[in-house]
């Protein structure tokens, strides 16, 4: 398939090159586009045939939901069979923005999308480009993430031109996304409102409206055999090609446990990838030292995380080992990447007081 790349202003996108791609959603093809999270791969939610294109370009499991991105509140109604009084004051604060809720589903969204589950998950982007993209099809857009499955998220076009060319209709050029990772998932179906993927909004930001917030126990002990609330969440992700290692604990311990490691596998021959941070860069000298943010501005950190893990590929690293950060704030969302990167090999250094 011939995919078409092209260049729109995410400030000032232009009107007709946005309705090319609107064109393209409506006659049912793909179309790759920015978001403030990541690039999205996107198609007439309410087609069935042309959701179907999304698994197969994607190589993703059937079982895994798309999320439905609307371009105004007023969508909603259309799509979900009840809007709870908790999620009206979500929106208003956090929409357009990266929080997506899950509804109970109308019988005009197809079981496709949903993964044959009642609900279905909805949000509005904070994009310039992704709101008209919406609104000049005039159609909700399901959007998974615009990556091969398994791989890191795509920031930029260049990571949907990897793992997408010759697979979809369109990509378009944004530049970069901004945030970086992926929306939080929050069920506001049960008494008290649940994370079933920890993103952007943060159980911290989620706690000045409810008294209790809580965060679904499988996706916070990936190594035990729970069922992930969002099916998403089961699968290994955001992965680099070269194995990954977390090293995590108080910030001394890491680099010296790191640097210990790092000369190890480089004695075994291996071309080992650091993923340092601001602070640590300079204590490393050997190995293939990436930074990939401030550790007093985690932000920055969720910004490169997946830019960087495919770098390493680039470079072609046999190990990466990778410093982990506090888990607290927008650090609850950037250590569940990183454990799903690594699969749960996660290393904890600090000695027991
Ligand atoms: O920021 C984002 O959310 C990006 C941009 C493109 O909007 N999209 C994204 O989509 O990350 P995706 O498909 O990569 O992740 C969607 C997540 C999956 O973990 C999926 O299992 C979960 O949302 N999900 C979708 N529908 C659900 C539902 N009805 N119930 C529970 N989880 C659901
Ligand atoms: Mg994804």
């Amino acid at each position: 398939m011939k995919t078409q790349v092209i260049k729109i202003d995410k400030n000032n996108p232009e009107i007709d090159k946005i309705q090319l791609a609107a064109e393209i959603i409506k006659k049912g093809g793909l179309v790759a586009f920015p978001t403030e999270t990541v690039y999205g791969l996107g198609a007439n939610a309410l087609d069935e045939k042309a959701t179907q294109k999304i698994f197969i370009a994607k190589g993703r499991p059937q079982d895994n939901p798309l999320i439905v991105h609307i371009g105004d509140i007023s969508d909603l109604d259309s799509l979900v069979k009840e809007v709870p009084e908790n999620a009206e004051e979500l929106m208003k604060r956090f929409w357009p923005g990266p929080l997506t809720l899950i509804f109970k589903k109308r019988e005009i969204v197809p079981d496709r999308i949903t993964g044959g589950l009642s609900t279905v998950a909805i949000r509005m982007p904070n994009h310039k480009i992704a709101i008209e993209l919406i609104r000049q099809s005039g159609l909700p857009i399901a959007a998974p993430s615009a990556n091969t499955s398994g791989r890191p998220s795509p920031t930029n076009s260049h990571h949907v031109i990897e793992d997408l060319y010759g697979k979809i209709d369109m990509i378009i050029d944004g530049g970069d996304t901004g945030v970086g990772v992926e929306s939080t998932v929050l069920d506001i179906s049960t008494d008290i409102p649940t994370i079933l993927r920890p993103g952007f909004v943060t159980l911290e930001d989620l706690l000045e409206i409810f008294p209790q917030v809580d965060i679904d126990p499988a996706i916070q002990n990936l190594s035990e055999k729970m069922k992930p609330k969002s099916p998403g969440q089961k699968y290994r992700h955001y992965s680099p090609k070269a194995k990954l290692t977390i090293i995590q604990g108080e910030v001394d311990n890491i680099v010296e446990k790191l640097v210990s490691l790092a000369s190890k596998y480089e004695k075994q021959g291996l071309k080992v990838g650091i993923m340092a941070t601001k602070q640590t860069k300079n204590k490393y000298i050997i190995g293939n030292v990436l930074e990939v943010g401030d550790r007093k501005n985690p932000e920055t950190i969720a910004a490169n995380l997946f830019r960087v893990l495919r770098e390493f590929d680039k470079i072609g690293v046999d190990i990466i080992l990778a410093e982990g950060i506090e888990e607290k704030g927008i650090g609850r969302a950037i250590m569940n990447r990183m454990k799903k990167a690594a699969g749960g090999d996660i290393i904890l250094v600090d000695r027991k007081k």
